[in-house]
């Protein structure tokens, strides 16, 4: 049985920022909420997390996650006292503890499975996360006897400089057996530098303890600064990227390309330079997307190409042309085979499969049928001032250029709109709709400073 208690309470003085530290987000989540996800395999039998700076808006932050149960530790008197904190809730428990710091939102859930796993088949009393850096500043060292057993634990600022040289250092992730912790956790002394209880003070007092390094050393970044943060968020779209090119997805120019872990892409899809890829958004197979794009909680069908647009809660169709310079928001639904062109901007509206909207349109709370071709400049006039309007074209209807739709209207199938129409009544399938002044021509006539001269 495994108990998770995730460190939360602290301020994260060297964030500058009026939002606690584990609520900054690395790559559209929270850090607390990364490390959620990375124990949500384990199924937990307590999911406990120590908040104190900022606890009404941590805790209102993870509202919508079920099973969570919130400690509060008043004042912050160090990791120590920050699990201490944990033992009212965790009596009779009899299990291992595995403990987090929220500011480490990078491991992966195979690292802690491993270590668990490790924890149990030795029988240790605690086993840590360890890795080797090159430069450890900041963090704890890790000093082991032979075979990974730990002796001590120093932090940077407490270590003389002969023990900052080892680079080994402590990830601030622990496996403890509960029982074995409850021997030494509630005798932690504040004899430290900082005059705080640190966690890290039991492992000199547990046997076994042992050291498990990590193969990858980003997994265990910890975050306490903006820089950090814009590190955490560099590795984690590096590592999300080498998994889409593993998959088979090209990446023409990965450095000026994000995508968020949430989106999915089939493969043979080539993303070009400058693309951002994000929410809850999927490329069908064969598509291109970019350069310059925005892909925002989209679904985008097979053989599809967009390029310099900006698509957000919208679905294209399998064969699907948009752009340049397209936007499509709010719901829109372009059907298979579309042509969505230049500087067109569909909002809430469907269109039917190879209907073509080429140029300077906006079509918005529209349905349109299939092969409908949009003339250029074809606007539907959908908002009377106070309320939105519905906009109805029927299969292989075309309008003219410049013509203007005055929602509600319903325009039928196969009907013809001439140029520059205003279309403020229903047309019913199969007419010509004129709706424009008649021209006129003044023959002879001039403008009036050449009439003036000849007077
Ligand atoms: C800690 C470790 C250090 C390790 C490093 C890894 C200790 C004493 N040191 O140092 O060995 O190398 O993490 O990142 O544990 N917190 C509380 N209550 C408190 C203090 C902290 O909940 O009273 C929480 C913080 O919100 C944070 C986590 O504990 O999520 C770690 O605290 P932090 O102050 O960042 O510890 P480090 O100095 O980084
Ligand atoms: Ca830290």
């Amino acid at each position: 049985m495994v108990a998770v208690a995730i460190l939360a309470a602290g301020r994260g003085t060297r964030m500058k920022s009026s939002l606690p530290k584990v609520l900054h987000s690395v790559g559209g989540k929270s850090m607390v909420e990364r490390v959620l996800d990375g124990v949500a395999d384990l199924n937990p039998s307590h999911q406990l997390i120590v908040v104190g700076f900022g606890q009404d808006q941590v805790k209102a932050a993870l509202a919508h996650i079920p099973g969570l149960t919130f400690v509060e530790q008043r004042e912050q008197l160090g990791t120590g006292h920050a699990v201490q904190q944990l033992i009212p809730h965790l009596e009779g428990f009899d299990g291992d503890l595995l403990v987090l710091n929220g500011d480490v939102p990078l491991l992966r859930p195979e690292t802690i499975q491993t270590m668990v796993t490790t924890h149990q088949e030795k029988g240790n009393a605690a086993t840590l996360l360890t890795a080797q850096f090159t430069d450890p500043t900041g963090y704890g060292r890790v000093f082991c006897a032979d075979q990974d057993l730990i002796t001590e634990i120093i932090e940077h600022r407490d270590c003389n400089p002969a023990q900052r040289q080892n680079p080994r250092i402590n990830a601030g992730i622990y496996c403890f057996n509960w029982a074995q912790l409850m021997t030494v956790l509630p005798h932690l002394s504040a004899d430290n530098d900082q005059q705080e209880y640190y966690l890290t003070d039991v492992v000199k007092d547990l046997a076994p303890a042992m050291a498990l390094d990590v193969a990858d050393g980003q997994e265990i970044f910890g975050i306490n600064s903006r820089k950090h943060l814009a590190e955490a968020y560099a590795i984690l779209q590096d590592r999300i990227k080498d998994y889409w090119m593993a998959t088979g997805v090209t990446l023409i120019d990965p450095g000026s390309t994000t995508i968020d872990t949430t989106v999915q892409i089939a493969p043979d899809v080539v993303i070009e330079p400058q693309t951002h890829l994000r929410g809850k958004t999927f490329v069908g197979t064969g598509s291109r997307i970019g350069p310059g794009s925005l892909i925002e909680n989209s679904q985008i069908g097979a053989h599809a190409t967009i390029a310099f647009s900006v698509v957000s809660d919208s679905t294209v169709g399998r064969g699907a042309r948009v752009g340049p310079y397209a936007h499509l928001r709010g719901e829109a639904g372009v059907g298979e085979g579309c042509r969505i062109g230049n500087f067109v901007e569909i909002k809430k509206a469907t269109l039917g499969a190879g209907t073509n909207v080429a140029h300077l349109s906006y079509l918005g709370d529209a349905t349109l049928g299939n092969k409908v071709n949009v003339g250029a400049g074809t606007i539907t006039a959908n908002y009377d001032g106070y309320q939105k309007h519905q906009t109805v074209i029927g299969d292989r209807t075309k309008t003219g250029s410049n013509s203007v739709l005055v929602a509600p209207v319903t325009i039928g199938n196969d009907v013809t709109i001439a140029a520059g129409s205003v279309v403020r009544k229903d047309a019913p399938d199969n007419c010509l709709v004129v709706s424009r002044a008649p021209q006129k021509n003044h023959e002879g006539w001039q403008p009036r400073h050449l009439r003036e001269e000849k007077e």
